[in-house]
């Protein structure tokens, strides 16, 4: 029998209860069906498919079109769990009418169930917008990675008396705002344990340490798919990346001795 279908007040619940999400990214067909199927409850399609994927410095380059395209690779593959879309930089960031139009893209074109924008009290506006067209949408504060140049880099937020105060004001703004989630980045693992009790909406962390209600990775980190070594708050638990070069190189060395493909493999 299939299992039920994540919501967006299915975590509001799962919070209630005392139960973590696990959330990770996806952005093509067979790794959203993978994680899916492992019962991963929140596959996030994020614009760190600038970094992951298209191999990017920051994500800041990433179009509303490549959202819409792999958002509907990973909506096609998925029975259970919530996908999230991500809202791209320029795509809300210049009014509330485009953010509307956007988000409406990503659910009607990507096939996603809710919408992620980076940004706490300047952007509450544009939560409430979406909130209000019945789009369940997620909030993402702290480190947020298309204010790179503002912030001089990805650097850990909320330290310091000033820094606290200031996510503590996200924090709240969003969830008034009609955020149904929240995504927290890079700071404090107590500051993030504190946000997560003064909230009544589920908080997801990464690099926030452990006491959010749930907890994301970008999809290469966990696997090892990176160039780059795994940021510190990062897991991996396979090495991906040497399964695969060791697969292509044992292919190549087989074309060119001849031992591929064998007569089993020729019709
Ligand atoms: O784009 C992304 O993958 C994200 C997560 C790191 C939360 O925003």
């Amino acid at each position: 029998m299939r299992e039920a279908r994540i919501t967006a007040p299915a975590l509001r619940r799962m919070k209630c209860q005392g139960r973590k999400i696990s959330m990770l990214t996806a952005y093509d067909f067979p790794f959203a069906h993978l994680f899916d199927a492992a019962g991963i409850d929140v596959l996030l399609v994020g614009d760190s498919l600038g970094n992951v994927v298209q191999g990017q410095a920051t994500t800041l380059p990433v179009t509303m079109d490549e959202m819409v395209y792999h958002c509907s690779l990973v909506t096609r593959a998925v029975q259970r769990a919530l996908v999230v879309g991500d809202l791209p930089f320029g795509s809300y960031q210049t009014g509330v009418e485009e953010t509307l139009r956007n988000a409406c893209r990503l659910v009607k074109e990507g096939g996603v169930q809710a919408v992620k924008l980076e940004g706490g009290e300047r952007m509450a506006d544009r939560i409430g917008a979406i909130a209000r067209m019945d789009v369940p949408v997620m909030a993402h504060i702290g480190l947020t990675p298309q204010s790179v140049h503002r912030m001089g880099g990805f650097r850990v937020q909320g330290r310091g008396e000033r820094g606290q105060a200031r996510l503590l004001r996200d924090a709240h703004a969003v969830q008034e705002a009609g955020a149904f989630a929240v995504v927290l980045e890079g700071m404090p693992a107590d500051l993030a344990a504190e946000v997560t009790a003064q909230l009544d909406i589920p908080t997801i962390g990464i690099g926030a340490g452990i006491g959010c209600d749930g907890q994301v990775l970008v999809m290469h980190d966990l696997l090892g798919l990176s160039l780059e070594p795994p940021p510190r708050f990062a897991r991996q638990y396979v090495a991906m990346g040497e399964i695969v070069s060791k697969a292509a190189r044992m292919y190549d060395e087989d074309v060119k001795s001849q031992k591929f493909p064998s007569e089993r493999e020729s019709y």
